[in-house]
């Protein structure tokens, strides 16, 4: 019998040094989906964002087409001026990282834009952004967002369009495509790009949001974006929906958070089936916090250095799972 995955132990969720060392091991090497091209239609307006303590802005330089291209939209980061790694998929999408180190967007997502051909991201208009923050862990609302076990419970509402009884996650290379209906795979696109963005597209309505870390490993930013083909009551009855949805979500987060962080949950083991989405992304993380940790501790060996407090401190904690 193949070994099964174990969640991450619930100190990753509370530590700040680990969350230094995902910084540089995951956010720094990640890319990120910035938005529809439809978000930034106005010329030399600048759309922030801040990812992982970087700041960065979204701006389109030249308008020769109705919609953005690639030549019109560039990413900078807000503090240096310096220009990001940035990429327009065919069908409207734009991607970026946080640092030129990254990899290139096609190494990162080796198989995604075939899955993106199948939908126009110029369709559906913006129609309004929130944030606002949330006490847990980014990884909790990942872990929830990844498995559909706490659906019917959670979500009645939402569990009648979409019974969770067929729910099914396929992982890819950086991202998760989550189909309600296996029968019925054309019927909206649900999709998870590691390590911390979304893109929900169903009906006449589209919604992305971002689970972003502050400096508190406990404290999570959560940026959502809404796009709809209509205006006026049909997106608010669709805005509605999704936000009954997102607060549902966000009460279990905030409890799960507190179950971490006073001792009651440890670590246990994923449902191979029905928590593969989680087990998944977990094991990314994972494995690019060890790899740096290694890169780290040998660099510092190297150099005679064995002053490094937050290698010592997180140096337990990835031998608890190695
Ligand atoms: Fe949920």
């Amino acid at each position: 019998m193949a070994e099964l995955a174990r969640t991450l132990p619930a100190s990753w969720y509370c530590s700040s040094p680990l969350y230094q060392l995902e910084r540089r091991a995951v956010f720094l090497k990640s890319w990120y989906l910035i938005g529809p091209v439809v978000r930034f239609l106005d010329v030399d307006e600048k759309v922030s964002f801040e990812i992982a303590q970087r700041q960065i802005y979204a701006i389109r330089v030249s308008a020769a087409t109705e919609f953005p291209g690639k030549d019109d939209l560039k990413v900078f980061d807000a503090s240096t001026g310096d220009p990001l790694p940035s990429h327009v998929t065919p069908t409207g999408l734009l991607f970026a990282a946080l640092s030129p180190s990254a990899p290139s967007f096609h190494e990162f997502f080796p198989d995604l834009e075939q899955l993106l051909a199948k939908v126009d991201f110029t369709k559906r208009p913006w129609r309004r952004s929130i944030k606002y923050e949330g006490n847990f862990n980014w990884k909790t609302m990942v872990d929830g967002y990844q498995e559909c076990l706490h659906c019917q419970y959670t979500h009645p509402s939402f569990s009648v369009y979409y019974p969770p009884t067929f729910y099914t996650v396929y992982n890819h290379q950086n991202f998760s495509q989550h189909v309600a209906d296996p029968k019925k795979p054309d019927d909206g696109l649900f999709l998870y790009f590691f390590p911390i963005c979304t893109l929900n597209v169903y009906g006449g309505g589209m919604s992305s949001f971002r689970v972003c870390p502050t400096e508190d490993p406990g404290v999570t930013r959560m940026e959502f974006d809404y796009y709809h083909l209509e205006e006026g009551a049909k997106f608010e009855e669709y805005f509605q929906f999704t936000r009954q949805v997102a607060m549902e979500d966000f009460e279990l987060c905030e409890k799960a958070q507190t179950n971490l962080e006073r001792g009651v949950y440890g670590e246990g083991i994923l449902n191979p089936e029905k928590e593969s989405g989680v087990a998944y992304y977990q094991e990314r993380v994972f494995d690019l916090v060890r790899q740096q940790f290694e890169e780290e501790r040998d660099k510092h060996e190297a150099q005679g250095d064995s002053s490094g407090t937050d290698s010592a401190h997180t140096s337990r904690m990835v031998k608890i799972e190695a």
